[in-house]
């Protein structure tokens, strides 16, 4: 197979763990006899220092043309000051509503040997697997007017939502949650929200079409907590945008890092913008110490929904597996013993590890 991915490395730890990602996939390339292309683009501080801009019109075309695209992470406190328009995230938050990549879907499933790496006790997050689907292109991201008035000294963001973006991310999440343990979670705010309560309906409206599925309403504030306490009990978890990129963040807890979460944004046709869930960790960059394996994970996710790799992507993630079993671990996971590694050792192991296939642990089905 023979594709060309576009990277977007970003800033912070994003350049570093896309070197990762990098390595990875072309190890797979070489097994299983694929060609692999990489585009290198910039995007976000790193694209303002270049051209002005967090988002060049040469990285959107380059995005439209490739087959897949890699996204390491945006932002950092050199940019912080800059007007909204201008920061770095304005780029990430351009490309996804460039593309149309509505869905962003965010699969929360511990990894046996981290078990015991979360603060939270084993036996609540043992046989935890949840995917969360969060709306990507709407609601207070987006919705306009988003200013400063009164000569600064009041401001109004804008929660919008269309009935029809409504409607396709909640068939998506049905449609996912057919393929796994039929189990919907839908979570909004409707008792205060209007926004919500229209969500709210749509979701009992499309119900309708997917009787084997077993829905639930959640509140926002109730979910994040049951989120830590029982999160065995949910299946697939869709909401809007701001609430899902909130929960995503606290449900990483789970797995014991949130350099551990991959994530694929995608529309209908399959095009995807695979990313891991965290930011560019400017506390950490430049240290050689990131996790990888979030940004390795989003590889193989791209792998099986873009590509149909599936038995390549299935190699990667358990890679990743055997690597944390013989107790490899970068200084964000806390594991009692075990071996403590840097970026590019981590990265090294599962590399190695491509090759040993033993364990079945695909992490996700959507
Ligand atoms: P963050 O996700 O960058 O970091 C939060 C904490 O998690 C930090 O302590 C960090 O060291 C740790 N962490 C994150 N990724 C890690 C990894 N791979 N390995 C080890 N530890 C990791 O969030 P933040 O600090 O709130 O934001 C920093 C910048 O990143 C901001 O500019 C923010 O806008 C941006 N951001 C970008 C994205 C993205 O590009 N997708 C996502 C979130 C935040
Ligand atoms: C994420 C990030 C982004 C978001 C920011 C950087 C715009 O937090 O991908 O989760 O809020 O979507
Ligand atoms: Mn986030």
């Amino acid at each position: 197979m023979n594709k060309q991915i576009i990277l977007l490395p970003g800033d912070g730890v994003g350049k570093e763990i896309m070197e990762s990602a990098k390595l990875v996939l072309n190890t797979v390339a070489s097994e299983f006899g694929h060609s692999f292309t990489f585009h290198q683009h910039a995007i976000g501080g790193d694209a303002i220092d270049q051209s002005g801009t967090p988002l060049p019109e040469d990285t959107i075309k380059a995005c439209k043309h490739g087959d897949a695209i890699l996204l390491g992470a945006v932002g950092g406190e050199k940019w912080d000051s800059l007007p909204g328009h201008m920061r770095p995230e304005k780029g990430l938050l351009g490309i996804r509503k460039e593309l149309g990549l509505f869905a962003n879907l965010r699969p929360v499933k511990g990894f046996t040997p981290l078990l015991h790496a979360s603060p939270l006790k084993e036996d609540v997050i043992k046989d935890s697997d949840i995917l969360i689907i969060r709306e990507l292109t709407g609601g207070l991201y987006f919705g306009k007017p988003s200013e400063r008035r009164e000569n600064g000294n009041a401001v109004v963001d804008t929660l919008y939502y269309h009935r029809s973006e409504m409607e396709r991310i909640i068939d998506k999440a049905f449609q996912s949650a057919r393929l796994r343990n039929k189990q919907l979670t839908s979570v909004d705010k409707a008792n205060v929200l209007e926004s919500s309560r229209m969500w709210r309906e749509v979701v009992n409206e499309k119900s309708k079409d997917y009787p084997d599925v077993t829905v639930e309403h959640l509140l926002v504030d109730a979910a994040a907590m049951k989120l830590i306490t029982q999160p065995n009990r949910f299946d697939v978890i869709v909401t809007e945008n701001l609430f899902g990129d909130i929960l995503s963040d606290e449900a990483s807890v789970l797995t014991g890092s949130l350099g551990m979460l991959p994530s694929a944004s995608v529309r209908s046709d399959g095009v995807g913008l695979y990313e891991p869930v965290h930011g560019s960790a400017p506390d950490i960059a430049g240290k050689g110490i990131a996790n990888p394996l979030g940004m390795i994970l989003s590889a193989a996710l791209m792998l099986r929904h873009s590509f149909g790799l599936e038995e390549e992507a299935s190699e990667i993630e358990e890679a990743v597996y055997n690597s944390l079993e013989q107790g490899y671990h970068t200084p964000d996971l806390h594991i009692k013993g075990g071996k403590q590694v840097g970026t590019k050792e981590m990265t090294k192991i599962v590399v190695e590890s491509l090759t040993t296939k033993s364990v079945s642990n695909s992490i996700c089905s959507m």
